[in-house]
């Protein structure tokens, strides 16, 4: 397939009919191959955000493509009156890899953890708690919508939106004793519901032996382990969700970003303790599990696999570390770097200054990136990156960080 000519496409002038709610970097993004990709005016990046965790395929890639083609011109939204037989053939691939039990596909990640909440408060009716609360985590981020954003740890999301919904009690990471004060003697408490690396929160991970005993926590007082693995999900630390790596299962896992390569695709998926609570009319919505949502997540399954995508997460995200600790070693020695962490294509390199103008300098320079928790620079290209590009990330990135902490010093 041929791209675009950047010719085609001028720069969109500043537009007063778009509301305002981001901060726009000043180019606009025409095309791409691979992990590059070109602005209207014909320069050419480097992908190492992957339209923030969601371009698992990277751009044009010649068998999703080709396969959404097929499928626009097929069917593109039936709805749900009916079924849609790729909803089956999805729901069975997320069931086989996750160990879970069953899906219901939304469009995007804060409908599906809106989905988990709702299935939280339902879990808790079903038991005679009329007041359910959910355990959730300081610096977490689940979403913008009313439900999540009061989940969300973070007060400049929830500036300016009080009332927050209530039903929350907040507590730090990787501290069992923390959750066990805040929830000592309080039987409405239904579930825990947690990223297991925070990735607006700065890339911070729960420690495996803290997973494991919040998966015992749960069991002991019947409450769901949800997980939120919109961003973490989908191959991007190497296995196919970020808890496998503690060898627990969760109760209920919401995704999207990477699910569908750009397509927007959410899910919701259940294991045995929470497959059966939502019934017909508890739970809708009109976009999701349209059939070119699930071809795309299919597609994405299945060229994920033919490719060894998960494998090439774990080996291209090691070698993308240890490039950044070459080419950081002076500033992780003096502590102008103080952390360069995460797993696979998830990782986060944190400065002892913000560092919000790397975005810029990143992009004069070449490079797509995005700096989280205002000190820390986060990296989360396609999963198709290969070792030369990881090389080349490093290169581009390392210099602007040394300049810049530089300028501080
Ligand atoms: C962990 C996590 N949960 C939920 C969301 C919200 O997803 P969406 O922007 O698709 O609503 C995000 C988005 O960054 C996320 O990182």
């Amino acid at each position: 397939m041929s791209i675009a000519s950047p010719a085609t496409l001028a720069t969109p002038p500043s537009s007063p009919h778009v509301m305002n709610t981001y901060g726009r970097l000043p180019i606009a993004l025409s095309h791409g191959q691979g992990c590059r990709i070109w602005d209207t005016e014909g320069r050419v990046y480097l992908d190492a955000l992957g339209g923030i965790a969601v371009n698992t395929l990277g751009h044009n890639h010649p068998q999703l493509v080709p396969a959404l083609q097929e499928q626009l011109g097929r069917i593109i939204h039936s709805c749900n009156y009916y079924h849609v037989p790729l909803q089956e053939t999805l729901a069975s691939l997320l069931v086989e890899r996750s160990g879970m039990q069953n899906v219901f596909f939304c469009s995007t990640g804060l409908e599906a953890n809106e989905a988990a909440l709702k299935l939280a408060r339902k879990f808790g009716n079903d038991k005679g708690i009329t007041n359910p609360q959910v355990v959730v985590y300081e610096h977490a981020f689940h979403g913008r919508s009313m439900a999540t954003l009061s989940a969300t740890g973070n007060p400049k999301i929830q500036a300016g939106f009080t009332p927050l919904m209530p039903g929350f009690v907040r507590v730090p990471m990787n501290d069992l004793a923390a959750l066990e004060a805040a929830t000592a003697n309080n039987p409405d408490i239904v579930a825990v519901f947690f990223e297991v690396i925070q990735g607006e929160g700065g890339i911070h991970a729960m420690q495996t032996d803290y997973l494991q005993a919040v998966r015992a926590w749960c069991d002991q007082r019947d409450c769901l382990m949800m997980i939120d693995e919109v961003q973490t999900g989908m191959g991007r630390t190497g296995k196919w969700f970020a808890h496998q790596w503690a060898g627990i299962l969760p109760d209920v896992m919401s995704l999207a970003k990477g699910l569908g390569s750009g397509v927007p695709v959410g899910a919701l998926v259940a294991g045995p303790r929470a497959a059966t609570v939502f019934q017909p009319g508890n739970h809708g919505t009109t976009f999701g599990g349209n059939p070119l949502a699930m071809r795309a997540g299919v597609e994405t399954i299945r060229i994920m696999e033919a490719d060894g995508l998960l494998a090439n997460a774990s080996a291209v995200g090691a070698h993308l570390r240890h490039c950044l600790e070459q080419g950081l070693a002076a500033e992780i020695a003096n502590g102008g770097v103080k952390e360069i962490r995460g797993a696979g294509l998830m990782l986060g390199i944190e400065l002892a200054r913000p560092c919000g103008a790397l975005m810029q300098r990143a992009l004069d320079a070449g490079l797509l990136i995005s700096v989280t928790a205002d000190c820390v620079v986060r990296l989360v290209p396609p999963l198709i990156l290969s070792h030369a590009e990881a090389a080349q990330i490093a290169d581009l990135l390392c210099p602007l960080i040394s300049a810049l902490l530089k300028e501080v010093a």
